[in-house]
């Protein structure tokens, strides 16, 4: 076991994990944030995305010990119930979800490309989200959200 601090959704949660804990385990195991999903545990599929100082990244593949001193902010700490963040809402809006396994990784994913590329063209919203994996088919769906949150962005 080791020791660390990690900064989850403007919290500091000290904790001890084993040395090689991936931080999607952490995340969903030590501090019950269950909006990363485990699917492929490989980096592959982007259902475990979060955000690393912004920056989407795939949590099932980065040792939780790697990212201590770094701004992790996960589904759940995008917006509330009662104030969703734009893209969520955009998500809602566009009844992008069909079994919503892969949601998580599309809506961090959109967050991170609208922060930073405001207004995208749809090829730069295709290859942002290229690397999801959507086993439903709702990838109409999914970019019609995309374009809806850019309208409540903007
Ligand atoms: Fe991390 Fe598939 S679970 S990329």
């Amino acid at each position: 076991m080791t020791s660390l601090t990690l900064r989850v959704n403007g919290r500091e949660h000290a904790l001890a994990v084993p040395a090689s804990a991936p931080l999607l385990q952490v995340l969903r195991n030590d501090l019950g944030l269950n909006g990363p999903k485990y699917g492929c545990g490989l980096g592959e599929c982007g259902a475990c995305l979060v955000l690393v100082d912004g920056v989407a990244a795939r949590s099932c593949v980065i040792p939780a010990g790697g990212v201590a001193e770094r701004e992790i902010t996960t589904l759940e700490g995008l917006g509330t119930r009662d104030r969703l963040h734009p893209v969520q809402q955009a998500f809602i809006e566009a009844q992008a979800a069909q079994c919503g396994y892969c949601l998580n990784g599309m809506i961090i994913a959109t967050v991170a490309l609208l922060a930073r590329t405001p207004r995208p063209s749809e090829a730069q919203v295709r290859a942002a989200l290229s690397h999801n994996l959507c086993r439903c088919g709702t990838h109409v769906e999914i970019l019609q959200a995309v374009e809806r949150a850019v309208e409540l962005m903007t």
